[in-house]
C-alpha cells in the first residue's frame, strides 16, 4: 500500500508540496484547506497532469478532515502571511489559533502520523503543534533548516561557480534574523569553505542567507517563498518514508542537547522512519555558542507569545 501524505493548506506552499510529492511518487496525497473548491480544484488539476508526467497516485482535495484519516505524514502549511503593519506577536496569535485547530484534527484523525510544520513563525508553531497533539516529540518536526541551508548552499555554489550538489552547509537556530549559518562546517567537495573564499565573501553569504526569506518577499510583494520551502519539505518526507537516516537541520525538540530543554530549535538531526531519530551535537566555538544562546532567547519569546 502506498503511504498517505496529507498537506494542510492548499496555498502556494501546500500546492507546490503536492506537486513535488507527486512528481517523486512518494505516496497518495490529500490536500486540505478551509477554502471551498481550492483544494479540490488544485488536486484535480494535479491529477490530470499525471498521465503526462507518468505518476500513479491518488490525489484528493477536500475540506473535511475525515478524508485525512490515518495519514502517515501530515504537513501543516495552513496560516496567514504577515501583513504590512502587523506585529510578529499578532501573527503568532492568528497562526496559533489556526495551527491549534489543525492539530486537534490531526490528533483525532491521524494519531500515528509524523507531523512536519511549515507555518510561520516556525519555531513557535512547531511547539504549538506538539503541545496540542501531545505526540511524542520526535514525531513533530519543523521545516526551516533545510530551506535556510539550501539558500546558503545555492549562494555558495553561485559565488564559486560550482555544482550545488557539491556544497554542504547547514544553518542552526531559529527561523528568523537570529539563525546561524555555520560557516566553519561548510565545505565544497570536502574542502572547507574558509579555504576557498575570503572572509568578506563568506560574511556576505551569511547575511544574504539570514535575509533569504525577506529577499523573496521584497521581490514578490504579495507573498512569500514557496518553491524552495516545498522542495525542503519533500526532502524531509522522503527521508522519513524511505527511512534514509538523512542528516538534516530541522527544528527538533531538545531534551538537554546544546544545554536546552523543552524547546524546538534548528539543529542537525537524523531523519528516518521514526521522525527525528537523533539530534547531533556539533562542537560550537565561543562565538557560535553566544549566537546560539541569542537564538534560543528569541525562540523562547515567540513560544511565550503563543500562550501555550
Ligand atoms: N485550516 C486549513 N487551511 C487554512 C486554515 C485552516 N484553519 N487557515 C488558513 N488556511 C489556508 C488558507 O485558506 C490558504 O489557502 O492556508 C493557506 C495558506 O496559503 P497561502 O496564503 O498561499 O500561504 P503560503 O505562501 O502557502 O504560506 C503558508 O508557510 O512558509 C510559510 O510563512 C508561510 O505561514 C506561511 C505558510
Amino acid at each position: 500500500m502506498r503511504p498517505k501524505i496529507t498537506v494542510i493548506g492548499a496555498g502556494y506552499v501546500g500546492s507546490t508540496i503536492a506537486h513535488f510529492l507527486a512528481s517523486r511518487e512518494l505516496g497518495d496525497i490529500v490536500l486540505l484547506d478551509i477554502a471551498e473548491g481550492i483544494p479540490q480544484g488544485k488536486a484535480l488539476d494535479l491529477y490530470e497532469a499525471s498521465p503526462v508526467e507518468g505518476f500513479d497516485l491518488k490525489i484528493k482535495g477536500t475540506n473535511s478532515y475525515a478524508n485525512t484519516a490515518n495519514s502517515d505524514i501530515v504537513v501543516i502549511t495552513a496560516g496567514m502571511p504577515r501583513k504590512p503593519g502587523m506585529s510578529r506577536d499578532e501573527l503568532v496569535a492568528i497562526n496559533t489559533k489556526i495551527v491549534k485547530d489543525v492539530s486537534e484534527n490531526i490528533k483525532k484523525y491521524s494519531p500515528k502520523a509524523i507531523v512536519i510544520v511549515v507555518t510561520n513563525p516556525l519555531d513557535a508553531m512547531v511547539y504549538a503543534v506538539w503541545k496540542v497533539t501531545g505526540f511524542v516529540p520526535n514525531k513533530v518536526i519543523g521545516m526551516a533548516g533545510v530551506l535556510d541551508s539550501a539558500r546558503m548552499r545555492s549562494f555558495i555554489a553561485e559565488e564559486l561557480g560550482v555544482s550545488v550538489e557539491d556544497v554542504t552547509a547547514f544553518v542552526m537556530g531559529g527561523h528568523g534574523d537570529t539563525m546561524i549559518p555555520v560557516t566553519r562546517y561548510a565545505n565544497v567537495g570536502g574542502i572547507p569553505l574558509e579555504d576557498l573564499l575570503p572572509k568578506e565573501k563568506i560574511d556576505a553569504i551569511v547575511a544574504r542567507t539570514q535575509n533569504g526569506g525577506a529577499e523573496i518577499v521584497n521581490l514578490l510583494k504579495t507573498g512569500s517563498a514557496y518553491f524552495a520551502p516545498a522542495a525542503s519539505v519533500v526532502a524531509m518526507v522522503e527521508a522519513i518514508l524511505k527511512d534514509k537516516k538523512r542528516v538534516m537541520p530541522v527544528a527538533a525538540y531538545l531534551k538537554g542537547e546544546y544545554g536546552v530543554k523543552g524547546l524546538f530549535i534548528g539543529v542537525p538531526a537524523v531523519l528516518g522512519a521514526n521522525g527525528v531519530e537523533r539530534v547531533l551535537e556539533v562542537k560550537l566555538n565561543d562565538g557560535e555558542r553566544a549566537a546560539f544562546a541569542k537564538t534560543v532567547e528569541s525562540v523562547k519569546q515567540l513560544v511565550r507569545a503563543t500562550g501555550l
